[in-house]
């Protein structure tokens, strides 16, 4: 699993609790974070390096868990390995369909995933009839990387974000980047009580426990899975929101990049 920092711990949290006897590889790229204001090019570029990485490990499958690597490189990362391949747009817009009554869907995500048109169109294709309202959130995940998300300082800088989707008669809210449910208190807060927020982590892991399934890949062991986290950037920082986060005593072991790979 993979994503520009500790926003996919929130898909490995799912990942965990609906399978807990799979293995995860996580791999956090603390060090280039954030990649929503990064070019399509670079995006792309990073996910394959993570990629290229993770692979050593022969995983059964991979987990992008970053909408705004999704957003870009999901179709050349499959095209690119032996494995399955699973992103966490489609499912985010699922849970969303599933979810709303009005059809009226908000979406918010980082400015690669909202100028991605992503959700947009996965939306329509799934149900034509939804209407999706987006708004780009760019200072939302440098603030969970920074370890801030439970501080006051979060809430003022998502109420003020968030302002302009207030007035808006939105049922549903897709947090559209794997870092905001870090912020779901706070989200929920200003958004208040009558619109639902939809993380995509759920229906995500539900849709890799359906393939390992069909592939008869579905890890039996009795053991404990032991899992493993890298990160290219402090791995301090990085343990810290994960142990808070996952509730568990987990290492992250750094990963420096070649000068050559880092842009
Ligand atoms: N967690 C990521 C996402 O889902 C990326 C956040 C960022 O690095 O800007 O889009």
């Amino acid at each position: 699993m993979l994503d520009s920092g500790v926003g996919g711990l929130t898909v490995v949290k799912e990942v965990m609790r609906q399978l807990p006897q799979e293995q995860i590889i996580y791999f956090g790229d603390t060090a280039r974070s954030p990649y929503g204001p990064r070019s399509s090019d670079e995006v792309r570029l990073f996910t394959r390096q993570i990629v290229d990485y993770l692979i050593q490990f022969q995983p059964k499958m991979i987990v992008i868990a970053c909408n705004t690597a999704t957003a870009v490189a999901l179709e050349e990362i499959r095209a690119y390995v032996p494995v399955p391949v699973v992103g966490v747009i489609y499912p985010g817009a699922r849970a969303a369909l599933s979810a709303t009554k009005t059809g009226y869907i908000g979406v918010i995500g980082t400015d690669g995933t909202i100028r991605s048109g992503a959700y947009e169109l996965a939306l329509k294709r799934l149900s034509p009839h939804v209407e999706a309202v987006s708004k780009a959130c760019p200072t939302f995940a440098p603030l969970v990387e920074k370890g801030l998300f439970q501080s006051s300082e979060a809430l003022g800088v998502v109420r003020e974000s968030l302002e302009p989707l207030r007035s808006l008669p939105l049922d549903t809210l897709i947090l559209g980047c794997t870092h905001y449910p870090f912020l779901t208190d706070a989200i929920q807060l200003v958004m208040g009580p009558d619109v639902q927020l939809i993380n995509s982590a759920e229906e995500t892991a539900r849709e890799i426990s359906t393939i390992l399934h069909d592939k008869g890949e579905l890890a039996h062991s009795l053991d404990t899975p032991v899992h493993q986290f890298f990160c290219s950037g402090d791995p301090e920082m990085f343990q810290k929101i994960a142990r808070a986060w996952l509730g568990e005593q987990i290492c992250a072991v750094p990963v420096v990049w070649r000068m050559s790979q880092i842009l």
